[in-house]
């Protein structure tokens, strides 16, 4: 549903995380065949999954993501950013693949959920 086999919306994502801070892209110097990146974003739509499914897991992976990132410098509100970030690559794709059918309540669903996301410490 997330679109996690998507190049191109994951570039989208990136381009746009990269363009809010710079100094981000310096970040990923050692991942040299973008497996890093291609894992994050995959992950990312594996969570949002559990979400829409209810799974606690969502919550558990969430909490670990922000600990473990912090290690890397990355704060949970920019940890959080990534979310927001394939938020809107998913309503471009929406609008350009899917015959423009996004309303909404698609888009009161997504806001609902990275509003609850940012309640995870
Ligand atoms: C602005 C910078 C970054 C943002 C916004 C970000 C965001 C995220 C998010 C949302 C996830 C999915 C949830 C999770 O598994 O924790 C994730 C996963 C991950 N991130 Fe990042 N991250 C950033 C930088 C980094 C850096 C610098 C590294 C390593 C050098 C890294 C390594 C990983 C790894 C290994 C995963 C797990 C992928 C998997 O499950 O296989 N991240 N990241």
């Amino acid at each position: 549903m997330c679109m996690g086999e998507q190049p191109r919306a994951r570039e989208q994502v990136f381009e746009k995380l990269f363009a809010i801070d710079p100094t981000w892209r310096d970040l990923f110097v050692l991942d040299f065949d973008g497996g890093v990146r291609r894992a994050m974003f995959q992950t990312s739509c594996d969570i949002i999954q559990n979400y829409v499914d209810n799974d606690p897991m969502a919550e558990a992976r969430i909490e670990a993501g922000q600990l473990i990132h912090d290690g890397y410098g990355v704060t949970p509100e920019v940890f959080q950013l990534f979310f927001k970030l394939i938020s809107e690559a998913v309503q471009i794709h929406h609008r350009v693949h899917h015959a423009d059918t996004w309303n909404r309540t698609h888009t009161a669903a997504w806001d609902a959920m990275l509003a609850h996301f940012k309640t995870i410490k």
